[in-house]
C-alpha cells in the first residue's frame, strides 16, 4: 500500500476530484477526513469507502472560514492522532466577465478558491509543525491559474492565488521539512465543468481529445503524497493531458 496509515484531509471531498482522491488513499491504507459543506455527497463517500474496508469519517465545512477549516485540523488529529496530508480541493467555478464584474460572485469564488486554500494551508501546517510531522500540504490549482479563457475572471484571479500561495507557503514551511505542491488539472470529468458552454468541444484541448477523469487526477495526487516524490515542492505540476503544452485545435 502507497499511502499505509497516513492521515489525511481532504476538502471538497463530496465530489469529483476529492471523492476520487478520498476513495484512491483509503484504498492505499490511508485514513481520511473527507470534508465539504455538501454533508450528504461526503457520507456517501465515506460510505463508498467503507463499502470495501477503508477508513474515513465525514466533517461539514465551509473552507471560507478560517475558524472552520481550523476546527477540521483539529478534528482530524482528534480522530486520527495525526496529520499527514492536506488536500485543499474545494473549489467552485462561475462565469463572470471583468466589466460586468459581481461583487458577490466575485467575493465568493475567492472566498472558497482562495482564502479556502490558505486557512488549509496554514492550519495544518500550524498543527504539522506542533507534532513534528514533516508532511505534505497540497492545493489544487487549475490550468485556468496559468492561462485566461474570457469569461471567467474570479476564476483565474483565485487559482493564480493558488499558484503564488504554493510557492510562497513551500519556501516558509521548508524549514520544518514540509512540502507545499499545487496540481493544475485540465478539464476532467466532474460536475464542475457542466456549466461551461460547449463543454463537449473542450475534451478536444487535450493530447487524447478525451477529458480527465477524476481518477487520474486522484492516482498522480496519490504520488505526490509519497515519500518518493520529496524533491516536488514549491511546484505547480500540471495535470493537463498536454492542453498548456501545444495551439488548443478544437475543430479536430
Ligand atoms: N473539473 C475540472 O475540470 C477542474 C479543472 C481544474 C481545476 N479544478 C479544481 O478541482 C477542484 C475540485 O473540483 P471538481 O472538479 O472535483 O468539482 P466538484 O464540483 O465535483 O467538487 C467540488 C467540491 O467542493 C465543495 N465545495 C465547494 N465550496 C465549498 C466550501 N465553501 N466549503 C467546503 N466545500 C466546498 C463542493 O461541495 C464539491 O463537493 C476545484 O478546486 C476546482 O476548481 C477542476
Amino acid at each position: 500500500m502507497l499511502l499505509n496509515n497516513k492521515v489525511a484531509v481532504i476538502t471538497g471531498g463530496a465530489s469529483g476530484i476529492g471523492r476520487a482522491t478520498a476513495l484512491k488513499y483509503t484504498n492505499e491504507g490511508a485514513k481520511v477526513v473527507v470534508a465539504d459543506y455538501n454533508e450528504e455527497g461526503a457520507n456517501e463517500t465515506v460510505e463508498l469507502i467503507r463499502s470495501f474496508g477503508g477508513e474515513a469519517v465525514t466533517y461539514k465545512v465551509d473552507v471560507s472560514k478560517f475558524g472552520e477549516v481550523k476546527a477540521l485540523v483539529d478534528f482530524a488529529v482528534d480522530t486520527y492522532k495525526t496529520i499527514d496530508i492536506m488536500f485543499n480541493n474545494a473549489g467552485i467555478s462561475r462565469a463572470n466577465l471583468i466589466n460586468e464584474l459581481n461583487e458577490e460572485l466575485y467575493h465568493q469564488t475567492l472566498g472558497v478558491n482562495q482564502h479556502g486554500v490558505a486557512y488549509g494551508i496554514a492550519a495544518a501546517s500550524n498543527k504539522m509543525i506542533g507534532l513534528g510531522v514533516k508532511g505534505v500540504i497540497i492545493n489544487t490549482a487549475s490550468v485556468y491559474g496559468i492561462m485566461a479563457s474570457r469569461g471567467f475572471f474570479p476564476y483565474h484571479v483565485s487559482k493564480g492565488a493558488v499558484v503564488m500561495m504554493t510557492k510562497s507557503a513551500a519556501l516558509d514551511l521548508a524549514p520544518y521539512g514540509i512540502r507545499v505542491i499545487g496540481v493544475a488539472p485540465g478539464f476532467v470529468s466532474t460536475p464542475l465543468i457542466k456549466g461551461i458552454r460547449e463543454v463537449e468541444q473542450h475534451k478536444n484541448y487535450h493530447m487524447r481529445k478525451e477529458f480527465i477523469t477524476p481518477e487520474e487526477i486522484a492516482d498522480t495526487v496519490c504520488i505526490l503524497a509519497m515519500k518518493e516524490a520529496n524533491v516536488v515542492n514549491g511546484s505547480v505540476v500540471m495535470l493537463d493531458d498536454g492542453l498548456t503544452s501545444f495551439k488548443g485545435h478544437l475543430s479536430k
